[in-house]
């Protein structure tokens, strides 16, 4: 108890204050009416004396209803107090040592003094402390410095040690300082509105804004939309076309309620089991103009994604894990914030169902990932705009996703193949002996990539007429001879000082006024690549964009490029602003720096305060590359008259309409294999399937034994291309040893063989928004070992892949969920189920597992895809424990845009059961099929021995069944793909 020195002075006035009032009055001693008594007494059995001894008034009155024992306030026996709490119920609001009236009341709490023994002078104002918040759940509120009690308590918070790593010291009152209801909840078309005011006069930054408003829009059954904006001013939002509703969802997955005592709070349940998914009754709401930030607590702690960053694990650690978000030309590494950015998490809550929640917003943020489980939001701009998908399943949660932020593009079927690239080939020489030695191996390569390298003085738009004379027929002998495709990366950055008249994409550019500009309306310059200074296309001017598909368009007569690779669009500059710094300033300055590299956000970048079409670089910085996608795709699509493809480096959430993406400039080392799994896994959940890492690392030299296991796993990359840095040693496959190559082309033979299957699953993305490369916990939810499975995956739900990913490995411990497994190789079922198996894995091999119960569409392999569309198709089945199996096919001229959506393509159901497999025609709109036949059937899992075989009705005998492993291959059926095709065995 505080104020021990006071004890003796107390003691003694005390007796003194007892003594004078123990002589029991005649009448009564007070002048308070009745109906103004405060019981002193309300616990049963009250007497004279035992109401003394509290120090309070006796008075005895004619009506029951009135306590005879209350407090006296006239005169005050206890000094001038705010309350009329009996000292002896006083509960201690500062029993560390020091207090005074100050730091009291900075604890929201009352000071009073008293002589009545034993009694703090500082205690809470309820007579009770508030429920103590779990460490796990503190709202930090010295989130822009270490320490500081005084501060701490000079913006209301509380202040409490803790010995657990990362737990705040300094947090926000929970049931204090927010914002209250204004009014009633209003009932609308959508769903509610709900009116705030803020509550208490603290501030972190300044800025407040006193009165917010939450939108809460019933969208579907499965998506909730919660926008908390600012009624009175129009504050940034990003530019998507989002879908709206035009009345409430009838049937949700999920409840609503709002809680307004003391503050308000939100909190959001799954409907049929009333699990919750949000509640933000942990406080630390706050709404400033450069400081928004919601907590919340997480009804489980397996939570996935957010990006872009470097994870080590799929499935977070959330022991005060901060992970920053701000689009950055960062090669990956741990806690780095990388290229683009995705403020989206999906959940597995506690019984097996999923939800997702996307943060709509693009400026400089973080978030801390907290053990209650909960999560703070922090980011310094725009409108807290979230996005809430309720699944159940994890499946179903990407679908959503993706049908609110845009589906993914569809590849061109030729994009499914491998790819090569280098930065510094420095010679058009070196490109033609590297594509002559990887094809002398035979190794399927689809494309063949021209890093800045081939630029003159890396200026886009322009190509080395010295050390690479010849490479606009170089292109097309490639395509022509090789049926290998050409893609140019173009960096946005343009350079600005060549003599007038001689680099039209300047010139024209600047005479249209495409350009970012600074405050005074002038193209700012900064450093990127070519040798002088460089200006920065706005994409999110219309104008810049009938620019850039022109200067696209100009371009493809020099050069026959099929696909296009946009770079360096964070947008990176090599100075920090501008060649000429930056302004200080509100936006090149804010308050708050969230937890991202750099100390001023134009670290590596340009400044915040530059001006865009669509508003201030401070908003519009991560979108850089959002916004370069859609003109990009649209030259590309333009020049080639064909779907083509773009390839981005900055992304973010709706980038995957018009792009795909690689992780960026990883390392030549082993642990970045087990990275890009992650990375994989993430950017499929953001429903950006097309995907890949630097085969073999960017930075640093490869070594032979990683690059080769780097080309197994790559070889299962939705994206699949070996690319390196500059100056490193040679990596491409053809530049290792014979054992090396030919083992390349073995394992990419296995993709080129499954390529159909692969093609068919980005059909179902482009569509429904499925995963491509899925994590094993999609299709096995019910199985918690799968929820952390990050060194294996998937491809859609039938193909497992476990890598080797460790140095010397000859084995991997891979999980097996419980179904029938098959190795792909052998056909063999795999003996375990539901447990982990050690599978053998010498350096020439990757295992590889096919789920049964599933079909898939395969062809046989070439050199490039050009030639292998052309040769037989096959299938293979998979039987399950009831011996059946299913699957699609999805087939198309590969190249013209928008197939599907035209009706040019063909569409095929398989099904097997009973020794027989089915394949219906459910879709026959390409007529590219009349001239393909399907080759061959492998059913995997046939237990009984076949003996005669029949293909469309006619007995078939090119077969072997194999009675050790069970599988029967049917060979060279010459069926007509344009008919059903109808198999049988007994
Ligand atoms: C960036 C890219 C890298 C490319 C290099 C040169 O670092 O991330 O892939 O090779 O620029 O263009």
């Amino acid at each position: 108890m505080c104020n021990c020195t006071w004890f003796m002075v107390a003691l003694v006035l005390l007796q003194a204050v007892t003594t004078l009032l123990a002589v029991a009055p005649e009448e009564c001693p007070t002048n308070v009416p009745e109906n103004e008594r405060r019981d002193c007494h309300s616990d049963p059995g009250s007497t004279e004396e035992s109401c003394w001894e509290r120090d309070c008034t006796w008075c005895e009155s004619n009506d029951v209803n009135v306590p005879w024992c209350f407090y006296n306030t006239d005169p005050a026996p206890y000094g001038d107090c705010p309350t009329y709490q009996h000292p002896k119920d006083r509960v201690d609001c500062h029993p560390d040592s020091g207090s005074t009236q100050p730091s009291c009341e900075s604890r929201g709490c009352l000071w009073c003094e008293t002589a009545y023994e034993g009694a703090p002078w500082c205690f809470y104002s309820e007579g009770v402390a508030p429920e103590p918040i779990m460490e796990g759940y503190r709202v930090d509120c010295l989130m822009d410095q270490a320490g500081g009690e005084s501060l701490c308590r000079e913006r209301g918070c509380y202040y409490d040690s803790s010995n657990r790593d990362g737990v705040p010291w300094c947090y926000f009152p929970p049931d204090d300082r927010g914002y209250r209801i204004v009014g009633e909840v209003q009932d609308m078309y959508f769903g509610h509105r709900i009116d705030l005011r803020r509550d208490h006069d603290y501030t972190l930054f300044g800025g407040d804004v006193d009165e917010i408003r939450i939108d809460i829009e019933m969208q579907t059954d499965e998506r909730l939309h919660v926008k908390i904006y600012d009624p009175n001013n129009i504050r940034f939002e990003v530019p998507h076309q989002m879908p709206r509703n035009n009345n409430k969802a009838s049937n949700p997955l999920y409840q609503i309620q709002y809680s307004n005592d003391p503050i308000f709070t939100l909190n959001v349940t799954r409907t049929d089991n009333g699990r919750m998914i949000w509640d933000t009754s942990i406080g630390g709401l706050v709404y400033e103009d450069q400081y928004l930030q919601l907590a919340t607590k997480l009804g489980s702690e397996e939570i996935y994604g957010f990006g872009e960053h470097e994870h080590h694990s799929f499935r977070h650690d959330i022991g005060f894990r901060t992970h920053g978000m701000y689009s950055r030309d960062q090669p990956p590494v741990e806690n780095g914030n990388l290229y683009g950015v995705y403020p989206y998490y999906m959940s597995i809550e506690e019984d097996f169902n999923a939800h997702g929640v996307l943060l709509l917003n693009s400026n400089a943020q973080d978030v801390t990932l907290q053990p209650g489980p909960a999560i703070t939001y922090r980011t310094i701009g725009g409108v807290l705009d979230y996005w809430i998908f309720l699944g159940p399943t994890p499946e179903n949660v990407a679908e959503q996703l993706s049908e609110a932020v845009g589906r993914t593009f569809m590849p061109p079927y030729w994009s499914m193949g491998f790819q090569l690239s280098r930065y510094g080939y420095n010679h058009i020489d070196v490109v033609k002996e590297t594509v002559n030695r990887v094809l002398a191996y035979d190794i399927p390569l689809d494309v063949q990539f021209g890093d800045i390298d081939y630029m003159d003085r890396y200026m886009d738009f322009t190509y080395d007429k010295v050390n690479y004379a010849g490479l606009p027929e170089y292109v097309n002998e490639l395509k022509t001879e090789e049926g290998i495709h050409y893609i140019i990366i173009l960096d946005p950055c343009i350079a600005n000082s060549e003599p007038a008249g001689t680099y039209p994409p300047y010139d024209e550019g600047s005479r249209l006024g495409v350009w970012v500009n600074d405050t005074n309306g002038i193209p700012v310059v900064g450093k990127v690549w070519p040798p002088e200074g460089v200006v920065f296309p706005d994409y999110t001017n219309p104008t810049c964009n009938e620019w850039w598909v022109k200067q696209c368009l100009d371009f493809k007569e020099v050069i026959n490029y099929d696909g296009l690779w946009i770079d360096m669009n964070e947008p990176a500059s090599f100075v920090t602003g501008s060649l000429d710094g930056c302004d200080y300033n509100k936006w090149n300055n804010p308050p708050y720096h969230p937890n991202i590299f750099g100390n001023v956000l134009a670290d590596k970048t340009l400044c915040p305060d530059f001006v865009h079409f669509a508003g201030k670089h401070y908003d519009i910085h991560s979108l850089y590359g959002l916004s370069e996608g859609p003109p990009s795709l649209a030259a590309a699509r333009a020049a080639t008259g064909k779907r083509s493809i773009v390839i981005s480096r900055s992304t973010y959430p709706g980038s995957s309409q018009h792009v795909g993406h690689w992780l960026g400039d990883n390392y030549s080392q082993w642990n970045n294999m087990h990275f890009s799994i992650i990375g994989m896994l993430e950017m499929n959940l953001f429903g950006m399937p097309y995907v890949g890492a630097d085969i073999c690392g960017f930075i640093n030299d490869a070594q032979y034994e990683m690059c080769l296991r780097w080309h197994q796993l790559g070889a299962f990359y939705p994206f699949s291309r070996n690319h390196n840095g500059l100056g490193y040693r040679e990596q491409d496959p053809g530049a290792w040893d014979d054992s090396f190559g030919y083992n390349v082309r073995d394992i990419l033979y296995v993709r080129y063989t499954l390529i159909p299957y692969l093609y068919t699953l980005f059909h179902q993305s482009h569509t429904k928004g499925s995963t491509v490369v899925r994590p094993l916990m999609h299709e096995f939810i019910t199985d918690r070992e799968t929820h952390t499975t990050d060194r294996q995956f998937l491809w859609g739900a039938s193909l497992m892949i476990s890598p080797v990913l460790d140095q010397g490995a000859t084995s991997v411990r891979a999980y097996f969920p419980d179904d029938r497994w098959y190795d792909y190789y052998t056909g063999n079922e795999v003996s375990e189920r539901g447990s982990y198996v050690t599978l053998n894995a010498p350096s020439d091999y990757i295992p590889l597992h096919v789920r049964g119960g599933y079909i898939m569409p395969t062809q046989e392999p070439a050199r490039s895809t050009v030639y292998s569309r052309v040769l037989p198709l096959g299938v293979i089945v998979a039987l399950d424990d009831n011996d059946s199996a299913a699957g699609k096919i999805f087939w198309d001229d590969g190249d013209s845009i928008d197939t599907y959506e035209n009706g040019e393509f063909f569409t095929a159901d398989f099904s097997a059961s009973s020794g027989e497999l089915q394949g219906v025609i459910t879709h026959d709109g390409y007529r590219g099929v009349d001239s393909l036949v399907w080759g061959t059937v492998r059913v995997l899992g046939v237990a009984t021995s076949v003996t005669s075989v029949s293909v469309n009705g006619a007995a078939h005998y090119d077969y072997s069944y194999n009675e050790q492993t069970q599988e029967l291959v049917i060979n060279n059926m010459d069926a007509n793909m344009n008919v059903n095709l109808n198999v049988s065995w007994s």
